[in-house]
This record gives C-alpha cells, structure tokens and sequence, in this order.
C-alpha cells in the first residue's frame, strides 16, 4: 500500500528522520511506536503532504507518491487524524465533514448541494455509529464523538489509508472501544491504517504488525503476533524498564495541606469533602465525566463552587482568584495541554517561566533578571528531561506531544508549589518518559508537596498513590489506602449504578 525508502528529515539541521524504509501491505495495521519525540508524528506529516522530506521517497500502490500539499494526499486516499484534532467547532457536523470539498448542485453552478451533503453525513455517521443530526454543531460534541467526525470525514474521502495519530488519548473506555471495533470494522473492508499510540497493549491488540522508532531511525517492524510489551519498550527505549514507578517507600504525610468540606455545585459536583496532607500523594479515580476535572477547576478557582469551603494551608480561600491561590503556593496542571497549558507561539523559555516570573523580578519595575530565570529553566529543563534537541527559544509547538507536556509540568513545578493538582499528568507521554514524570511526583512528595492526581489509568494510581478517592456522578462514592488497592473494588465503585450501590 505504502513505502517508505531512506525517508530523511531536518529541523534547523538537527536530523529528526534519519533513513527511514518501511512498507505497509494493503489491508494492513501498522502500529507505529516510540518515543516521545521520536519522529512518529514527523513521518506521518511527510505522508499526509503536510511536510516535505529533505531525502527518500515514497510509492502509494505501487506508484510514486510525493503529497505538496495534504490536500493531494487526500485526493490520493490518504486522511490523517491528527494528534490534536483539527474540527471547526463552530460549523456543524456535515460542514465538517465536506469542509476540504463541498458537493455542488452541478458542476458549474457555485450552489451547495444541502440534500446531498447531509444524506452523504447520515451515510457516513451511520457508518462510525455516531447517532448525532448533521446540523449538530462540533462544539456540542464530547471528545469521541469528535474523534468519530473525523473518521467519517476520512471515510467520506474514499480514503485507502488512514493515519491515527494517538487517537484514544481523550476518549472514554467505551469511546475506545467504539472505536477498536470501528477500525476492525475498516480493516475487514480491506482499508490500511497506520496506528500511533503509547498504549502498547491496544497497538498489540489492535495492529497486525509493529514498527518501532528511536530517534528518528526504524529500529523494528515486526508481526505483532511474535512481540510482547517488554520487547517493544526495550527497542523504544534502548534499556529495559524494570520498575516503573518508584515505591512509596519512607514517605511520611505531614500536617493538612488542602482541605475541602461539602463542596457541592449543581451538575458538576455534591457534597465533596477530603483532606490531603503534606508529602501525600492522593488519587481521584473515576470514568471521565464524573466530575473529576470539575472539581479541580473548583479547588484552583476556575469555576464557581455554590456551597461549601476550601481550605489551604487552614485559611480559607474560598472567592480568591486563581492568581492568589498561586500566590498561595497552589498548581493545577490541566488535562488540556494545548488551549489552557501552553502558549503555543511562545518559546519553550517562556512557557516555562510562565507563572514563576515574578520570583526573578527585582526592584520597583520589577525588571527581569534574565539571567537567573535563564538558569532556571535550563534547571527545569533537565529536571523533567525534556529533549535536548530543542533550543530554549524554539516556540512550544514545535514541540512533539510529549514534550510538550513536560513543559506545562516543568512550568508548575518552577514555582515551587506546597500543593500540586494534577489532571492526567501523564497523557500523551511515551513510557519512559511516565516513569521520570512518576519519580518526579514521588519526590516532590517526599520533599513535602502535596499531590492530588487524576487519572484514567488505575494502574498508574494503584502504583503511586498514597490514598485513591473514587468518583462517579460529582460524589466520592468509596475511598481506599495503599494497602486496601483494589482494580476491581475501584472500578465497581466508578461504574455502579445508584440502584445497585
Ligand atoms: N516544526 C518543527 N520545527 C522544529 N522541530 C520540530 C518541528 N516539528 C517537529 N520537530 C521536532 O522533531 C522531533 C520529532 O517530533 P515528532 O512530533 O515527530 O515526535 P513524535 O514521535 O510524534 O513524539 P510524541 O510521541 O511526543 O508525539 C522532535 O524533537 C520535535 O521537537
Ligand atoms: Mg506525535
């Protein structure tokens, strides 16, 4: 279906592919795996004709293949879904949909074909069993019903490859799960597809063979049938990881550090109370809608909170602005990287001592001691590993995912915070950069920080927390400590229905 020959590609000189060859057979999933900042997103750019290689070539079907635009890999049956999705979430579904290519009523008339445009929709919604109307406007969609839009835009282009790049990253369990079965479905129909993820489990489930790539080279394809996990991590990382999270070891909680007493506020959360202590790490489990994410928006003063009280450090911050909270030593990593954690134009530098400035300014105009803020971020910088390829003025969205993520962590952890609010701190992070980011965790607690996470990934609560709370429908339905850690009590506890509970 696809190959690539010697593919090869520079960013200001610094080789990000280095000779690339591979093939996809037709019919084939390939899963495609890898560091965070390996070159995986970069080569799916180089087919979807949004960049250009600098060497090597491509054949589609037999024939050469050189998209200038992603426009001619479209017309050539190549769609690619992005890793940030790229909807207008102001135009409807159907508009969606046709955006690259509206049906006209005839060829030389410019007058849009509604009818057609909007069966063809219902078509193609049927197809990726998505049960909305065509009007609905995007915005109205969750993150997997979005996720579906672009599949059935892929599906109304007649693509003959389709290109996931980590498709499952804000999908529910049952969204992924439509979704599996929506590609099984595509592949049975004989479409190609390649599959970006970091969840290897699913790349092993779902794809018939595995292409691994470190720093840019091909290290490995192989039938996924011969491979297991360990294999696969050990040629993206170069090393075996033997422990993935570091043990919670003589870590000791010290006085309350955050404090919230029957915070209720009608549709998002009721009657939340728990304390978290100094050098504790405390786990919200739960599926997504539960009002996770709600409630930490409420703890750091995004959204309103009609009753109850919260306290930091035991004063009562109830009504203060975000920006006082900071003051206040409070942190809270969004879940949503790209539209609240990152100014994406501005440089890595700049994203990174976003909130600490103030501490680096001195006297009455308070003017920027550029050189100690400079220090500090090259200190930061290797704290969270992030890649060294990168200069500290190069904007934050040249970035891969990954990376840039470490940067909205790095940015919190500049200013040093007594208590940190962590929503999916790990999305989107290759498997070795999770078990840095979970060492950083673990020490920041055992220095005295208190963590509250949210996660999706009960393994990754299981093997760090201290305590799990879990919710379901804006109440804590159950809480546990370490020893008490159970997937399966978790899960009944996210799941329940209020009859059964
Ligand atoms: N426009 C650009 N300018 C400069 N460097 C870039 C640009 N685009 C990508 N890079 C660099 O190329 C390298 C590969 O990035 P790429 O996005 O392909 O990684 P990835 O394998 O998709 O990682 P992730 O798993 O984090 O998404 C990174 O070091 C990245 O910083
Ligand atoms: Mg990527």
């Amino acid at each position: 279906m696809i190959g690539f020959r010697n593919i090869t590609k520079r960013f200001f000189g610094v080789p990000v592919l280095r000779d690339v060859s591979f093939a996809v057979p037709p019919g084939h999933t390939v899963g495609l795996v890898g560091e965070n900042g390996a070159g995986k997103s970069t080569l799916m750019n180089i087919l979807g004709g949004n960049l250009q290689p600098d060497a090597g070539s491509m054949l589609l079907d037999g024939r050469p293949y050189a998209p200038r635009t992603p426009r001619d890999a479209a017309r050539s049956g190549v769609a690619f879904i992005h890793q940030e999705l790229n909807l207008f979430p102001n135009l409807s579904i159907a508009e969606n949909v046709f955006v690259a290519g509206f049906p006209r009523r005839a060829r030389w008339l410019p007058l849009l074909d509604r009818r057609r445009i909007h069966d063809r929709t219902r078509e193609l919604l049927a197809q990726v069993e998505l049960s909305r109307p065509p009007e609905t406007p995007v915005e109205h969609l969750s993150a997997g019903e979005r996720q579906l839009v672009e599949i059935a835009k892929a599906l109304a282009l007649d693509a003959r490859l389709i290109l996931l790049d980590e498709p499952t990253t804000s999908l529910t369990d049952v969204e992924k799960a439509l979704l599996f079965g929506i590609m099984a479905r595509l592949r049975s129909r004989g479409l190609s597809m390649i599959y970006i993820s970091h969840s290897l489990g699913h790349v092993l489930r779902l794809c018939d063979s595995v292409a691994v790539m470190r720093d840019g080279t091909l290290v490995a394809h192989q039938s996924a049938a011969a491979l297991d996990t360990d294999r696969i991590v050990s040629w993206m990382v170069g090393r075996e990881i033997r422990q993935l999270y570091p043990g919670r070891g003589d870590r000791t909680t010290g006085a309350v550090a955050l404090e919230a007493r029957g915070l209720s506020q009608s549709g998002t959360v009721s009657d939340i109370s728990f304390e978290l202590r100094r050098g504790e790490i405390l786990g919200i489990a739960g599926l997504m809608g539960s009002g996770r994410s709600e409630l930490a928006r409420i703890l750091f003063g995004l959204d309103p909170c009609a009753a109850g009280e919260i306290r930091l450090d035991g004063e009562p911050i109830h009504g203060l602005p975000p920006r006082e909270r900071i003051r206040r030593g409070l942190a809270f990593l969004t879940e949503d990287r790209r539209a609240e954690g990152l100014c994406l134009e501005a440089s890595i530098a700049d994203n990174l001592s976003l909130v600490s400035w103030p501490r680096f300014a001195t006297g009455p105009l308070g003017l920027l001691r550029r050189r100690d803020a400079g220090a500090a971020v090259t200190g930061m910088r290797e704290a969270v590993r992030l890649t060294t390829s990168a200069r500290d003025t190069q904007p934050v969205k040249t970035l891969s995912g990954g990376n840039q993520q470490k940067v909205v962590l790095g940015k919190w952890l500049l200013n040093r915070p007594g208590v940190l609010l962590l929503d999916e701190p790990t999305r989107g992070i290759d498997v070795g950069a999770k078990q840095e980011v979970y060492r950083l965790i673990a020490d920041l607690a055992r220095q005295g920080t208190a963590i509250l996470m949210i996660s999706s990934e009960l393994e990754e609560l299981t093997g760090l927390c201290d305590r799990i709370l879990v919710m379901r429908r804006g109440r804590i339905r159950d809480a546990m400590a370490a020893q008490e850690f159970d997937r399966e009590r978790i899960l009944r506890a996210a799941l329940h229905d209020e009859t059964a509970a």
